[in-house]
């Protein structure tokens, strides 16, 4: 663990006490975990934030004990972190100021899938990969693809607004999500949203927290969009020499107006990550294009002429090799979603950014990225979505001492992100581990307007505290 929680107020022992209690009478004692090793399995998530040992986990298994769960809590001035898949890359589901974690993987039915209104009910603690298998068999499609999607659930999606490969063509998180059911601190249930096509009624609340990184209330039901599924889909790969020649293959496609479904780019050192997964990769290859198309048949045909003509533009292009069969494809796909935990083996420490520029600015994001590199001598590979601009930048090291060149490079590309127009954050949210940032990108006044609906939804700030926006008196740069 790399990254220092932030230093919030821890509850008072005798108020866990009379949670536990309370909690234990209203649940009964096997929904509640209120000693012993087991809890720590609940201090930590898929990020480099420090762990934490929660006092107590409260293992809802309907909305009841959600709700239940949030009155105790306010009742005894307990904080309380929510946790779906636990599968945060910043540390949003890190108990930081310990006291309860509310864990909804036990709230995994799919409730109902509907053709005609092309809806799906599910609970929070569904696995993303587990929606789409349902969908599909029913000739359905749910969009959003987190690479994570195998261990992932939805309530966590939602939460974070997680994006994925396929966001460049359908969009988020957000555009899938219609309505909720969601209790908020004190017990407080309510329904925002809607189960239709269309729907203006009040204020979006349902928008509002979308995104919200578990801080404003606890999702136990979610009503999300489905598409029809796609007759056709081909996934193709372009290698090319160099990584500016793949992000210019990216552009020239961009500006075709051909819209792949997914563009994933992957640079030299990534490819490393790749062939180490066994997926054989020319050796001249210094980049990646993992293109996807879909639509109907005849479409996805003249587009896969059109946009493969594209990508073998330049002396830098090497190759394009189009998936042969469902195998082919399916290997391709695993080695890209792996490479998060892959490219983790090549350095003892390894951080992981999911910054997002203007798509004409993945050039000049690419090489900001190599002069910061040079300038802190921090070694760093990139991949991610470069269709929508948003990719993963990510700093490798071994030894401690290197730590401190770390903060500045992430400094750095923080601040050249913004500048170039873009945002630090596109699908993991700020969490832990971008609190600091978060200025570079927002104005304290509007930092202050977030404060201030934060208050209203949870006065106590109890509800996942020490998230998106730094503790007062917390080192900001
Ligand atoms: C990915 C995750 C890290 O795209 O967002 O692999
Ligand atoms: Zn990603």
């Amino acid at each position: 663990m790399l990254i220092a929680a932030p230093k919030v107020r821890m509850p008072a022992p005798a108020s866990v006490e009379r949670a536990a209690l309370e909690l234990s009478r209203r649940l009964g004692e096997s929904k509640v975990m209120a000693e012993g090793d087991g809890r720590a399995a609940y201090g930590a998530d898929e990020s480099e934030v420090e762990a934490h040992t929660p006092d107590i986990v409260v293992f809802a298994s309907r909305a009841s004990d959600v709700a239940t769960t949030l009155a105790v809590a306010a009742e005894c001035d307990v904080p309380v972190t929510p946790r779906a898949g636990g599968s945060s890359r910043v540390g949003g589901a890190v108990p930081v100021a310990g006291g309860i974690v509310l864990a909804t993987h036990g709230m995994n039915a799919i409730k109902e899938i509907d053709p005609v209104d092309l809806v799906a009910v599910v609970e929070p603690g569904v696995m993303t990969a587990a929606l789409h298998a349902a969908a599909e068999a029913e000739g359905l499609f749910y969009p959003p693809d987190p690479n994570s999607l195998k261990w992932c659930m939805l309530g966590g999606n939602v939460a974070a607004n997680a994006g994925g490969p396929r966001a460049f063509k359908y969009g988020v998180t957000r555009e899938y999500v219609l309505g909720v059911e969601a209790c908020l601190m004190g017990g407080h249930v309510h329904r925002p949203g809607r189960r239709t096509i269309k729907g203006v009624a009040g204020y979006d609340v349902t928008a509002l927290l979308v995104g919200s990184e578990g801080t404003l209330g606890v999702f136990s039901e979610l009503t999300l969009r489905l598409r029809r599924a796609p007759e056709a889909v081909v996934t193709a790969m372009a290698l090319y020499a160099d990584v500016h020649a793949a992000a210019a293959a990216v552009n020239r496609v961009l500006a075709s107006g051909a819209v792949p479904r997914c563009m994933e780019l992957m640079d030299s050192r990534t490819l490393g990550a790749v062939r180490a997964q066994k997926v054989a990769v020319d050796v001249r290859a210094n980049a990646m294009l993992l293109v996807e198309l879909d639509g109907d048949a005849a479409s996805v045909e003249r587009e896969l002429e059109k946009v493969g003509g594209l990508l073998s533009e330049g002396p830098a292009a090497l190759d394009v090799l189009v998936a042969q069969d469902e195998a082919q494809r399916d290997r391709l796909w695993e080695a890209r979603r792996m490479l998060s935990p892959a490219t983790k083996k090549l350095a003892r420490h390894k951080l992981s950014e999911d910054v997002v520029v203007p798509r004409s600015q993945i050039g000049a994001l690419l090489r900001a990225t190599d002069a910061i590199g040079e300038r802190h001598r921090v070694m760093h590979l990139t991949y991610g979505h470069a269709g929508d601009g948003n990719l993963h930048v990510n700093f490798l090291w071994n030894d401690d001492e290197e730590r401190v060149r770390v903060d500045g490079a992430l400094l750095d590309l923080m601040t050249e992100v913004v500048r170039l127009r873009g945002t630090i954050s596109g699908e993991h949210g700020i969490g832990v581990t971008k609190l600091d940032y978060l200025p570079l990108e927002q104005t304290p006044a509007l930092i202050d307007l977030q404060r201030e609906i934060k208050r209203v939804f949870d006065p106590k700030g109890l509800l996942n505290p020490g998230k998106i926006f730094a503790p007062s008196g917390h080192g900001s740069c």
